[in-house]
């Protein structure tokens, strides 16, 4: 690709993103730009999108409690939740996001996020992307940092933008729409 039209999409890109929200529907990974830097070195740039299912009470929880009292500060999660192509949970298992959450704010909903997308389909199976910020759950997009990653997406950064598509308030369970875009190698 010349060097003009990578630079144009990459500006285009960095416009749009923050201020429109991207959804492309049944795509989990795009791969749209590689640049060559020093020694013909290629850092490519794929945006994922998936569903992360976060279901804390009923028959098979992924994620449970293990410090502090229910929506209190300090309240800790463990979670091992699925990641699917589609909104609906049954729908193709891209991957799993396993870490922990917890209430870290005093004042309002402020998680403090520290967790693992480990990738189970398609080019990305065996690939991970470790994220660790500052999720308020009630904002309608949250954006997280990537902080690395392992297989190709070793030397990853980038970022998440996490939208809440289902919360139920009693049970705690929520369905989030995940927009990543990474660097790597
Ligand atoms: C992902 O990789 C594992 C380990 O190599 C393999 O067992 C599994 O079938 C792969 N999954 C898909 C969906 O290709």
């Amino acid at each position: 690709m010349a060097s003009f039209q990578s630079y144009t999409l990459f500006s285009l890109y960095l416009i749009l993103i923050p201020t429109s929200f991207i959804t492309i529907d049944g795509t989990f990974s795009e791969q749209y730009l590689e640049t060559k830097t020093r020694n013909d070195h290629v850092s490519k740039m794929t945006h994922l999108h998936f569903y992360f299912h976060d279901t804390v009470t009923g028959k098979n929880p992924t994620a449970t409690r293990i410090a502090g009292r229910k929506n209190a500060f300090g309240a800790t999660l463990i979670m091992d939740d699925p990641l699917t192509e589609g909104l609906e949970h049954g729908s193709k298992l891209v991957g799993r996001a396993q870490g922990m959450y917890a209430l870290a704010s005093q004042h309002d909903a402020g998680l403090l996020v520290v967790m693992n997308f480990a990738f189970l389909e398609g080019k990305f199976n065996g690939s991970g992307l470790s994220i660790l910020g500052r999720n308020m759950v009630y904002d309608t997009v949250r954006e997280m940092p990537i902080v690395g990653g392992t297989g190709l997406f070793r030397f990853a950064r980038g970022y998440a933008l996490a939208k809440t598509v289902h919360f139920n308030l009693d049970t705690g369970n929520a369905v989030v729409e995940y927009n990543v875009v990474v660097m790597h190698d």
